[in-house]
């Protein structure tokens, strides 16, 4: 290999000074792939946001002393694309988020982890990103102070939701949220959810959606035994108390106050994760109301790496100055939820629910799409029926990763009259990792181990006026809290 370039540098040599052409009409040898001038490049844009000292990822990306050790699995990671950490079909759709690498990026990093991973010249080193460093991103006008918890240095850390109060005394137009964990490193993401303020919430005491889960030794979850239905530890609900539970009934205290609205609510609007930025509606001229009387129940998701850390979250607000011109609006529309419709059999790894389906009342420009199923969740796609007949496929998720909440950012103008569908698959059986018991008849419900087809999407509205309620038809509509 080395001898072959060596021949061909000496005959490109020679051609140049035989003729004094220019060495790459001559047919250069291909330069060498090196770490400073053409990986280095492409892991700040791409993964230093998650691969570098404090954020989640296991391991720093930053130098080249830090990546040449994980060459090989750099290549293995790009090439099948696990890393980043992004599901959406490249063939559809267009994201302003967009994580996927360019095939030459790929290509890049093979080339490098193949040609022995060579660090190259010191003088092509680009100096490092600077990085926002524990701060805020926005200038926050209001703070409010969100859960604090003990992350243990190992084992697995349920999903566990918290109420704080949101103190927003009346109604208030923000222009963008900006949710920030203090301990980056072990956050692998912080959803927020808005519900009303009700006289029997506590705030600021854990809500295990799933109660305690029993799990081995490896932290597998222990899977029911055969033939018990519904979920694996809390012992599946009967399918007939299950209407109640969607009712909010079944649920004590603040769990009720989550999960009991959720299908009246956008189940999980802001989230921190990393690498991804707050959610700011400034550059579409709009904002969000949050209705006096908002309090703010939060989702986090810690992934413990060896430390114990106390995390504290924080949600930052920029306010309104003025009446926005145009407003934001977070939905979700639920698939229909009765057991009749929704049962995903055991052992039935592509059960397909029945569609979530959202007809536009007004003319309004859909901004962000998000998927949300839970463990069996297995694929999702959204389409879109404008009123011309024109159909067209939005947003494609082949390999839908529950431990993912992403959000797409998207902007697409619909008229009036246009309808979306959402579709969902579920993975029910042996081979899906995350399944608590492929051999329960999995109903529709609130906790993990039940099942939902829950997709939230963003709106912007031209007319900040626009009651709403008023802006989507769906018989399983979810409106904004507070409207
Ligand atoms: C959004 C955050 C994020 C981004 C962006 C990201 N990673 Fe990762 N990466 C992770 C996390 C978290 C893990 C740990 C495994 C897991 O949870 O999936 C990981 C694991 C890895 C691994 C180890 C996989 C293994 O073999 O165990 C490699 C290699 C890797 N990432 C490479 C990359 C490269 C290269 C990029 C950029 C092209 C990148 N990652 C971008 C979060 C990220």
């Amino acid at each position: 290999m080395i001898r072959e370039s060596l021949i061909a540098a000496a005959l490109a040599a020679a051609v140049y000074f035989m003729t004094g052409l220019p060495e790459t009409i001559a047919q250069a040898p291909q330069p060498t792939v090196t770490f400073n001038k053409d990986v280095l490049p492409v892991l700040q844009k791409n993964c230093q946001g998650c691969h570098r000292p404090g954020q989640i990822a296991p391991m720093s990306l930053l130098t080249y002393k830090d990546a040449r050790p994980w060459a090989k699995a750099m290549k293995n990671a790009v090439v099948t694309g696990t890393m980043p950490p992004w599901f959406a079909d490249p063939n559809y759709g267009h994201f302003l988020n967009e994580r996927r690498l360019k095939q030459s990026e790929i290509d890049t990093i093979a080339k490098w982890a193949d040609g022995g991973a060579p660090e190259g010249d010191a003088k092509d080193v680009l100096p490092p990103v600077q990085w926002p460093d524990g701060g805020w991103q926005i200038k926050p006008d209001y703070i409010v102070e969100g859960p604090t918890y003990d992350v243990p240095p190992k084992g697995i850390v349920e999903w566990t939701w918290f109420v704080v109060p949101g103190g927003f005394t009346k109604d208030t137009w923000v222009t963008s949220i900006e949710v920030l964990p203090s301990q980056l490193a072990v956050t692998h993401h912080v959803c927020l959810s808005y519900v009303q303020h009700s006289p029997e919430v506590q705030y600021n005491v854990p809500i295990l959606p799933r109660g305690v889960i029993q799990r081995d030794a490896e932290g597998n979850e222990i899977r029911a035994p055969r033939g018990q239905r519904g979920g694996a530890v809390q012992g599946g609900q009967a399918a007939g108390q299950r209407r109640e539970a969607q009712g909010g009934a079944a649920f004590p205290g603040a769990l009720g106050v989550v999960f009991g609205r959720s299908a009246g609510t956008s189940l999980i609007e802001e989230c921190y994760e990393p690498g991804r930025p707050p959610a700011d509606f400034r550059p579409y001229n709009a904002a969000k109301l949050i209705p006096a009387g908002t309090d703010i129940a939060v989702n986090v998701h810690y992934t413990p790496n060896g430390t114990p850390v106390t995390d504290h979250v924080r949600i930052g607000f920029t306010l309104a100055k003025e009446p926005p011109k145009r407003r934001y609006i977070a939905m979700s529309s639920s698939a229909p939820s009765d057991p009749a419709q929704f049962a995903i059999p055991p052992n039935n790894g592509n059960w397909e629910a029945p569609p979530a389906v959202v007809t536009f009342d007004h003319d309004v420009e859909l901004v962000g799409l998000m998927p949300h199923m839970h463990v069996r969740g297995k694929a999702a796609r959204f389409d879109l029926e404008y009123p011309d007949g024109k159909k067209e496929t939005i947003l494609n998720v082949p390999r839908y990763d529950f431990n993912w909440q992403l959000w797409y950012d998207t902007s697409i103008k619909l008229p009036k009259g246009t309808t979306m569908k959402v579709f969902a698959w579920y993975d029910n059986s042996l081979n899906n990792k995350f399944n608590p018991n492929p051999n329960a008849t999995v109903y529709y419900g609130d906790q993990t181990w039940e099942e939902m087809h829950f997709p939230s999407y963003g709106l912007v509205l031209d007319d900040p006026s626009i009651d709403p309620r008023r802006v989507i038809r769906s018989p399983l509509q979810a409106r904004p809290p507070g409207n």
